[in-house]
């Protein structure tokens, strides 16, 4: 099992959550986050105060997933978010010790 944890553009979420569907995928936790990459921060004054403006709104989304579907899963999110231009996101893929589902105490994805 690995726990996949996307950083995306807000306005890619639809369309990421679509392709996900479209893959039979529909656990996931979507959280709003503000973030940064690679291209370095920088701040600015704004009204006299010093501000970061490399911070900006993307959402995290985090899905954990049986091994054989990490790729269709990247697949997905990779082809939904991508315009091409920088900030796009980024793709984290962890391994994922244990899922106990709460309702049934079941093991496993
Ligand atoms: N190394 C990282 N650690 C944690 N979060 C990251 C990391 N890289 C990117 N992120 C998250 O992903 C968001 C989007 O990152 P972004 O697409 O700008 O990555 P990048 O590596 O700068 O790629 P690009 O050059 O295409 O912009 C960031 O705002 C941040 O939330
Ligand atoms: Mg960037």
């Amino acid at each position: 099992m690995k726990l996949v944890i996307a950083y995306v553009r807000p306005e890619s979420l639809t369309a990421v959550k679509q392709a996900l569907f479209s893959k039979n995928i529909y656990s996931m936790s979507v959280t709003n986050i503000l973030g940064a990459g690679r291209q370095r921060g920088f701040t600015e004054m704004y009204r006299g105060v010093q501000i970061e403006v490399n911070l900006l709104k993307k959402v995290r989304i985090e899905l954990g997933v049986a091994d054989e579907k990490v790729d269709a899963v990247i697949e997905a999110i990779t082809l939904a978010a991508r315009t091409g231009k920088e900030g796009d996101g980024i793709i984290f893929v962890q391994d994922l010790g244990r899922a106990i589902r709460v309702r049934t105490g079941e093991e496993g994805l």
